[in-house]
């Protein structure tokens, strides 16, 4: 299985970003921790950060992966566009968040891609992440012929 990790904006700031929300677990560690589990699992995980909104769309146009894991950052909050990236790609998604985004300021709960995602794991910090691979790997199992 192939997994494409997609994170958005501010994200490469992780390690001093506002620790008490976010951790102090730095992007690359995230990033390692994960596709050491990935292949572990017999998976590979490709990884993309950008604070640029058409980066992130180009990649999800442009992946093979079968399945994304995606913490959109602010994104979240106002991205039509790349809600739309995934959906024309019609690949399935986890939405991952490292605060839980439901007991902060009222403009955070509300996701452009939480209707669409098969789970999404918020509140959990970095650990979020490797949960969400989990479930990926259980997915893509189910689905596979
Ligand atoms: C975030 C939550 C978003 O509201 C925020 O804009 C982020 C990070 C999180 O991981 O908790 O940049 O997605």
């Amino acid at each position: 299985a192939k997994i494409l990790l997609v994170n958005g904006p501010n994200l490469n700031l992780l390690g001093r970003r506002e620790p008490g929300h976010y951790g102090h677990h730095t992007l690359a560690q995230i990033v390692a921790e994960l596709q050491q589990a990935a292949t572990a699992a017999g998976a590979s995980l490709e990884h993309i950060q950008s604070n640029a909104e058409h980066e992130l769309i180009d990649a999800i146009h442009a992946t093979q992966a079968d399945f994304v894991i995606i913490n959109p950052a602010a994104f979240t909050h106002t991205s039509v566009a790349l809600r739309d990236a995934l959906l024309g790609v019609a690949l399935p998604f986890i939405e991952v968040h490292l605060s839980n985004v439901h007991a902060r300021e009222p403009f955070r709960q509300h996701s452009y891609f939480s209707d669409k995602a098969i789970g999404v794991i918020c509140g959990l910090g970095a650990r979020g992440y490797q949960y969400a691979l989990d479930a990926a790997l259980a997915h893509l199992k189910t689905q596979a012929p």
